[in-house]
């Protein structure tokens, strides 16, 4: 029996998490599996009603669970900041989800904004440090609102922190076909922090001999991602970096309708989500694209080791984007919401 706390969040966070428990539902009947699941009401709505974003004793209670399902985090009257740092990111870091896995990959028939490139060119994987980095919160101000003001934002990066990401990825790199790894940095330039991940690079990749390395710049990971991205099996990546290229990731794998991930620990409680936001403007409309959160549900199911019906939800996900809907883009599938949802309970 699998626990499964669900945290749809806000915006339409709650609509695409109800389209992936209904995959889930039809997922475990097919499969025999149990679960249980436990609704938190974390998000926009409690913290202006409570004004606090995480009560006592939540990460703890969290923490007792094999998974989270969490749908979006940010609510157009909380000022920005507050849910992503008490919400999100004290979930990522009080968890130690020191991983932010996120797949890159274009499903046959989904559009791309990339001149001749298709699904064989576009399908890896991003390994993005979850733990540290710029997201660190250090930092500080000095003579605030003066115009002498000083705005110091540290970024931190441990060998722990470091090696046991590349290591992680080094083992997504190691179970794939093509087995080939590029670390992404700035090496020119921040010569202390990337010159630390590019050492503890060199030293894992000894442990990894069939594994393939390279390395490349992050602004010419951003070429690279939009000219050639055949190039790349896995990126290992900071933070920040991680953040910004998986945004790119996800316009070349058809846009945030499809795009997924995972917040990572390897030897804890994980927490999955679809990777966009909480669409405010779509809210309630039942028009929002629910394949990015169905996705997250398929990577959910892999890390409880239900890799069967993690597959099985990937491959529905492929006949009904390239059968079914029309676009990935919101208003433009040619089904509602919770149609896209019935679909892929269909193809199941
Ligand atoms: C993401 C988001 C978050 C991040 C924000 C909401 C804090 O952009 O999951 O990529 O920067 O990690
Ligand atoms: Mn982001």
């Amino acid at each position: 029996m699998y626990k499964i706390a669900v945290i749809p969040g806000d915006g339409t966070g709650p609509e695409v998490v109800r389209e992936g428990l209904k995959v889930l539902q039809a997922v475990s009947e097919k499969f025999g599996f149990k679960y249980k699941t436990v609704e938190f009401d974390y998000g926009g709505e409690r913290y202006m009603k409570t004004g606090e974003v995480l009560p006592d004793g939540a990460l703890e209670e969290l923490a007792g669970f094999d998974v989270i399902y969490l749908g979006a985090v940010g609510h157009p009257e909380v000022k920005p900041g507050i849910l992503e740092k008490d919400l999100l990111l004290a979930v990522r870091f009080g968890l130690d989800q020191y991983i932010n896995l996120r797949p890159v990959k274009l499903y046959p028939g989904v559009d791309c904004p990339l001149k001749d490139k298709g699904p064989k060119e576009i399908d890896f994987v991003v390994v993005r440090e979850n733990s540290e980095g710029l997201y660190a919160g250090s930092g500080g101000f000095l003579k605030k609102g003066t115009p002498d003001e000083v705005a110091l934002q540290e970024m931190v990066n441990t060998r722990k922190g470091v090696e046991r990401c590349i290591r992680y990825a080094f083992e997504v790199a190691r179970s794939r076909d093509r087995k080939q790894l590029t670390l992404c940095a700035k090496t020119n330039v921040l010569t202390y922090a990337h010159d630390l991940w590019q050492r503890a690079f060199n030293e894992v990749a000894v442990e990894y001999d069939d594994v393939e390395t390279d390395y490349a710049h992050v602004d010419a990971v951003c070429m690279w991602m939009v000219k050639s991205p055949e190039n790349f099996d896995v990126i290992v990546t900071c933070n920040m970096f991680g953040d910004i290229i998986t945004d790119l990731g996800a316009m070349i794998q058809g846009g945030m309708g499809i795009a997924a991930g995972g917040n990572i620990n390897p030897e804890g409680t994980s927490m999955f989500e679809p990777i966009g936001g909480s669409a405010p403007k779509y809210t309630g409309k039942n028009v929002i694209n629910p394949l990015a959160a169905i996705c997250a549900c398929g990577m959910m199911l892999e890390d409880l080791g239900e890799t069967e019906a993690a597959r099985t939800v990937d491959s529905a996900v492929a006949t009904v984007v390239s059968e079914k809907v029309k676009s990935l883009s919101v208003k433009k599938m040619g089904f509602s919401t919770t149609e896209v949802g019935d679909l892929v309970v269909d193809a199941l």
